[in-house]
């Protein structure tokens, strides 16, 4: 993120405990838990009253690790904490709810709610990364009839299918295309995920749909990708994209709390806050060490508490 300068805390995903409150803050007190998500909502501006906190014009949005220090730190100084931190029922524990603060509410609201997933669906998801997984998990809450999980690398291939999904394709072997035209009557699915971020991931999506298909791009692209309208006109397709508002996050914790939703099995790999060189090692190298999402642990009772912060971390994701 060529905004993001250099010396800036990264991260934007923790569950902390509230050390000490700004002077505006009335609805978050001292020891509280919470899950900070990773957009910050200012709560005032006319995007925040939508509920698209994304796009926050008051100065919230994805400002963790971008344009502000983030939280991957022993304390957190947390912007606009009303509307951007959400209370922890004492039942859950850190992990359960830790991927509620980005990939879950990524996944769910970019991909299965603006892809519009219906009971019996296909769902085509291009990509099984920790946003294709999290795609599957909650497409699931919709009972699809198909999930097929598409990527290049077997051993993503295999989480998918740990996570749900009925049919994996490698992309690198296999033609996608061929094989979900062969599973849908020469049709298409119903609904693609985007979840890579390239051009060729994208122009395969808009590919795999049938006429009156839809297509949501979860990806971030660094660059542009062709849009084939002169095949996609006359299909009616509708074509999302979306950055994630996290509006979802209070129904994805009552999901979690009732057990229809088990985001631990993201966690692979865990560390101490002070061997994050080392957790960064073992995510960079996903294709050796099978890592989906690290957690970094700082320790509560470790961190003096005299500081001027809002947030002591108890964990963070890489
Ligand atoms: N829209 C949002 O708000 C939002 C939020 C978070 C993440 N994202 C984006 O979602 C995307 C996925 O995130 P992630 O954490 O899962 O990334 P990731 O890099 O961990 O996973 C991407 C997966 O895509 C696979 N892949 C790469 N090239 C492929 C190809 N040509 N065909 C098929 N599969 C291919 C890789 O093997 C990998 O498993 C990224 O672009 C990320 O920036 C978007
Ligand atoms: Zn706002």
């Amino acid at each position: 993120m060529p905004e993001t300068t250099p010396g800036t805390v990264l991260g934007h995903e923790a569950v902390g405990t509230v050390q000490e409150l700004g002077a505006s803050v009335t609805t978050v007190a001292v020891g509280d838990r919470v899950l900070l998500s990773c957009v910050s909502a200012c709560g005032r501006c006319r995007f925040c009253k939508e509920g698209r906190y994304g796009q926050c014009l008051g100065g919230g949005g994805w400002i963790f690790g971008h344009t502000i220090d983030g939280l991957q730190a022993e304390y957190a100084r947390v912007p606009f904490a009303d509307n951007s931190v959400y209370k922890v029922p004492d039942e859950l524990s850190d992990e359960q709810v830790l991927f509620l603060a980005d990939i879950l509410p990524t996944s769910y609201e970019v991909g299965v709610l603006n892809g519009m997933v219906t009971p019996g669906d296909v769902v085509a998801i291009v990509g099984a990364g920790p946003i294709g997984l999290a795609a599957i998990l909650t497409a699931r809450l919709y009972t699809p009839g198909r999930i097929v999980a598409i990527d290049l690398d077997d051993s993503r291939l295999e989480s998918a299918v740990r996570f749900g999904a009925d049919t994996t394709i490698n992309n690198g072997r296999e033609d996608a295309l061929t094989q979900v035209m062969e599973l849908t009557d020469g049709l298409g699915a119903d609904v693609a995920f985007e979840a890579v971020g390239v051009p060729q991931t994208f122009e395969l999506a808009t590919e795999l749909i049938r006429p009156c298909g839809r297509v949501a791009n979860i990806g971030v692209h660094g660059a542009p990708a062709t849009l084939h309208l002169v095949k996609l006109w006359i299909r009616d397709v509708t074509i999302t994209t979306g950055l994630v508002d996290t509006y979802t996050i209070p129904r994805l914790m009552k999901l979690v709390a009732s057990g229809r939703l088990d985001p631990t099995i993201f966690a692979t790999h865990r560390f101490a806050l002070g061997d994050t060189m080392a957790a960064y090692d073992t995510f960079a190298d996903a294709a050796t060490t099978g890592a989906l999402k690290v957690v970094l642990e700082g320790r509560e009772r470790d961190l003096a508490s005299n500081g001027r912060v809002a947030a002591c971390l108890v964990a963070g994701a890489v």
